[in-house]
């Protein structure tokens, strides 16, 4: 039988890792190894921790300190009058071998159907570009960082017990009430504080949205093109998106019934179509009202950017129209705030609260008690509403220089369109082109637009998706003369 003297016990670190690790983690993995690998097999005696000591010219507490972690751990057993024996078995070969460790990450790995066409869908959350033109995102040089963190450092430099320990699923009361009013003041949301969920984004809303009222199979339909994280977040709960081509006055309702008639909920962007910018029209908003209440459906509204409306007043909501209950409105602080932020919140018909929180709850207990408490406080002293003024004008300002230089530059190369809201325009190619190459060639030199392929489920028109939010004014000009030396 072998014994732990006869092994070559060396602590002479052999990676940069080693070297970085305390000498009894060192000899604790030294020894496991071992183990693992049947050159100390069950029963091997392990010599004193005093002749180890010496024989590795170390202390014998560290030699003392790695075989109690073993012997925590289950490997080694120490009995009076016996010594130190190995109890654990080497790993079977299966686990040893490496070869056994797949290729690709999932290749026969058993996981899930769900998870496995997660991972295959195109992601829509690459890390977010920060060069020009990228869409998504909002001025973050602009962002009163300073008062942002004074609020935050309030919050935390004398915690009230109560912000250190999750309070309510839903989220703080000041907050909610502070989006409450916002959303009736601004978008004739009709609602309580109570039917308010804080949640970590509105990608959280919409997964919980999914999981709430669909059931595996179920057909959600989309607007053709969408956000992709929407896909994502239906795929997640088992259900099947089908998409609905939309228009310049974005989602049809009409064209939907007849294509799925068999669906159970429609997510739309009806304030600002995303990516391609239409409103939808007020008989189309009633006649899905219409359609949810016959069926027995639901109408998911995301209202992701309207803060920013540049031609008057933000839109009304779809959601103050339905008397029915049949919508769930989402929105998000991720475009006036900033997306890591992670917070927005849905507004959830009164009777489907208690599902709702239930479901929050499984998922992760409740948002940050910080951000949630600073961003009530941000709210309260006037701060947001003045942020989303100053921001407002700046990017009324950006649209404006992006489309006359477009005018300018890009005539017979792109055609760009900008709805009245938001941080992003389009640019259309032309119908044969392949808007993946185009803004490929756009990254080669330095800019991000987005191509407008990666958010739809059929074929259409190919474009790039233009970001304003976060190129400062002085530098469009410039991104759009160097966009069309990339087109050309
Ligand atoms: C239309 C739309 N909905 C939802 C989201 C998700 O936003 P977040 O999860 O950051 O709140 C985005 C993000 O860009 C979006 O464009």
């Amino acid at each position: 039988m072998p014994r732990a003297a006869d092994l070559p016990l060396t602590l002479t670190p052999l990676t940069s890792e080693d070297a970085a690790m305390p000498l009894h983690r060192r000899l604790y993995f030294i020894l496991r190894a071992a183990i693992f690998d049947g050159r100390l097999t069950v029963g091997a005696r392990l010599p004193s921790s005093r002749a180890m000591a010496h024989q590795m010219g170390i202390s014998r507490n560290t030699v003392l300190t790695a075989l109690d972690q073993l012997m925590a751990e289950g490997f080694i057993e120490s009995r009076q009058g016996s010594g130190t024996r190995v109890v654990a078995r080497p790993l079977p070969p299966s686990l040893a071998a490496r070869e056994a460790i797949p290729q690709s990450p999932l290749q026969g790995r058993a996981i899930s159907r769900r998870a496995r066409e997660l991972a295959e869908l195109e992601s829509p959350f690459g890390r977010a570009s920060l060069l020009p033109l990228a869409p998504g995102l909002p001025d973050l040089d602009a962002f009163p960082h300073r008062e942002w963190s004074r609020l935050l450092a309030r919050r935390w430099r004398r915690p009230s017990r109560n912000l250190m320990v999750p309070q309510d699923a839903a989220g703080h009361p000041d907050l909610r009430a502070a989006i409450a009013e916002h959303l009736g003041r601004t978008r004739a949301v009709r609602c309580t504080p109570d039917q308010i969920i804080l949640v970590a984004g509105s990608q959280q809303g919409l997964d919980l949205t999914a999981r709430v009222l669909l059931d595996p199979g179920d057909q959600a339909m989309i607007e053709d093109p969408c956000y992709g994280g929407l896909k994502g977040a239906l795929h997640a709960a088992g259900a099947q998106p089908v998409p609905v081509r939309v228009d310049d006055g974005g989602f049809d309702p009409e064209l939907a019934q007849r294509l799925w008639p068999e669906a159970r909920l429609a997510c739309v962007t009806p304030s600002h179509q995303f990516p391609s910018g239409g409103t939808m029209p007020l008989e189309r908003r009633l006649a899905l009202i219409d359609w949810a209440n016959r069926r027995g459906g639901w109408i998911v509204e995301d209202d992701y950017d309207s803060d920013f409306r540049y031609a008057g007043a933000p839109l009304a909501a779809l959601q103050g129209l339905d008397s029915g209950n049949r919508t769930i409105y989402c929105g998000t602080f991720s475009k006036s705030m900033f997306p890591s932020l992670r917070l927005g919140w849905l507004v959830v018909p009164e009777d489907l609260l208690p599902a709702f929180l239930a479901v929050r709850r499984m998922a992760d207990v409740a948002p940050s008690a910080l951000t949630q408490s600073a961003m009530a406080d941000f709210m309260a002293e006037g701060l947001f509403a003045a942020h989303l003024r100053r921001m407002r004008s700046l990017y009324a300002e950006r649209r404006l220089i992006l489309l006359q230089a477009a005018g300018r530059h890009l005539k017979g190369l792109l055609e760009v369109t900008s709805g009245d809201a938001g941080t992003h325009a389009i640019g259309w190619l032309v119908p044969e082109a392949d808007d993946r190459v185009a803004a490929s060639a756009a990254e080669a030199h330095g800019l991000a637009p987005s191509p407008l392929s990666r958010y739809r489920m059929n074929p259409g028109s190919p474009g790039l998706i233009i970001g304003y939010g976060n190129t400062a004014s002085t530098m469009i000009e410039t991104a759009i003369l160097t966009l069309a030396r990339a087109l050309r």
